[in-house]
């Protein structure tokens, strides 16, 4: 898992001028608090604010925080069961097994002394803005270990080669946390797993939802981290920290979990063939591609800070991910059609206004009155853009679909 996959719900309000001095200390959140534990003895050198104990600090979290995920273990247990499923292509599954198995990077994230010293280098709002990245992109990829561990563990008896593809798949989840956990430490940081397995709550998804969400999380994560190395690779002056030149054989693994996930939907062809099918992958998409596109909005500053335009870089995202899409989903979004974008950049305005309320001084009850108005008009845009004629895609004859490699 690379990305993220929560729902649309307004979050905390960021400037997008990377210039502003106020740009932390006007943070503001309104939810749990997670901890982090500090690694070395130096102190913490960013804003957050310090916990109980001296080796911690806390951050606070707020609602589009990447969630964790759970699902209907039984009904999956059902879907695997090659007695009962006849669609389960076993053949195809044993050589997507063995091409796990051969583990491409097993020996790639290996760090060195760049790390640190990038880090040393990056002082102020840069510094926040990459803490925040890599603790986002952590808990991603986490949520994703945790999913796909315990799918590998509760399928082991009924289907041995599924399971065992997921514990594989949660193998390079669990690299890509630790590599950006990792990464944390170089800013004196550490996410503390063990307490955020515990702490956070887990959304529940049945197994038909999960599978459609997560093939869009994979793939869109997939374009993400390919569209950042490629445009650091022509901009070097931008490569201001090295994690991003692990992101081209990295991105090949989300595309491979992803192509998994396009295995396991052609083996539920219920979930792809019906109009309910349509409807579902429509409000899957636009869910995924609404809540990156506020989130990036809201976060301007770290996509400038290394020479993208967030606006650009989102759009050229969603519509490789859309096309991707297309090949395995019965329908997709339109999002090609200017009027997408121009229903996207609408919400953005909403949903700053939205923020700039819960920022404000009023009391509780005036905030949640202004909000009342605000809420319904981005309801609005996003009904209006579910709306819009889909594209039919997906392949009714399977048999001509075939996984393929994106590079
Ligand atoms: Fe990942
Ligand atoms: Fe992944």
């Amino acid at each position: 898992m690379a990305a993220e996959m929560a729902l649309i719900k307004p979050i905390s309000k960021f400037s997008t001028n990377p210039t502003r001095s106020t740009f932390f200390t006007t943070r503001k959140f309104n939810t749990t608090t997670v901890k982090m534990s500090a690694t070395s003895s130096q102190p913490a050198t960013t804003s957050k604010k310090p916990g109980k104990k001296a080796n911690k600090t806390a951050i606070k979290e707020s609602l589009l925080t990447p969630r964790f995920y759970t699902t209907d273990f039984d009904e999956m247990e059902t879907l695997f069961n090659t007695e009962i499923n006849k669609n389960l292509n076993q053949s195809e599954f044993q050589a997507l097994l063995q091409e796990f198995k051969t583990d491409y990077n097993q020996t790639h994230f290996v760090r060195n002394k760049e790390f640190k010293e990038a880090a040393d280098k990056m002082e102020g709002p840069l510094r926040q803005i990459f803490v925040e990245f890599l603790e986002r992109s952590c808990t991603a990829e986490f949520s994703g270990f945790l999913l796909y561990k315990e799918l590998g563990r509760r399928l082991k008896k009924t289907n041995p080669v599924v399971a065992e593809i997921f514990s594989l798949m949660s193998r390079d989840e669990a690299r890509h946390a630790g590599f950006l956990n990792k990464g944390l430490s170089d800013f004196n940081l550490a996410l503390d797993l063990g307490f955020l397995t515990k702490a956070r709550k887990y959304t529940f998804f049945k197994p038909k939802f999960i599978f459609y969400a997560t093939y869009l999380s994979e793939k869109i994560g997939y374009w993400r981290y390919i569209t950042i190395y490629r445009h650091l690779k022509e901009n070097p002056e931008y490569q201001c920290y090295p994690i991003f030149k692990y992101f081209e054989n990295w991105c090949q693994d989300e595309n491979r979990h992803g192509d998994f996930f396009s295995a396991l939907l052609k083996a539920q062809p219920q979930f792809l063939n019906d109009w309910k099918a349509k409807l579902w992958s429509r409000f899957f998409c636009l869910s995924v591609y609404v809540t990156m596109y506020l989130n990036d909005c809201q976060r301007s500053a770290f996509y400038e800070g290394i020479g993208l335009d967030t606006k650009e870089f989102d759009m050229h995202v969603l519509i490789e991910t859309n096309r991707t899409t297309a090949r395995i989903f019965p329908a997709v979004l339109d999002v090609e059609n200017p009027e997408f974008k121009r229903k996207l950049d609408r919400m953005v305005v909403i949903n700053e206004k939205i923020l700039a309320i819960g920022e404000s001084e009023d009391i509780p009850l005036v905030k949640n009155l202004k909000r009342i108005p605000l809420i319904a008009a981005l309801a609005s845009e996003i009904l209006a853009a579910y709306l819009m004629p889909p594209v039919e895609s997906g392949s009714v004859d399977f048999a001509e679909f075939e996984p393929q490699i994106v590079y």
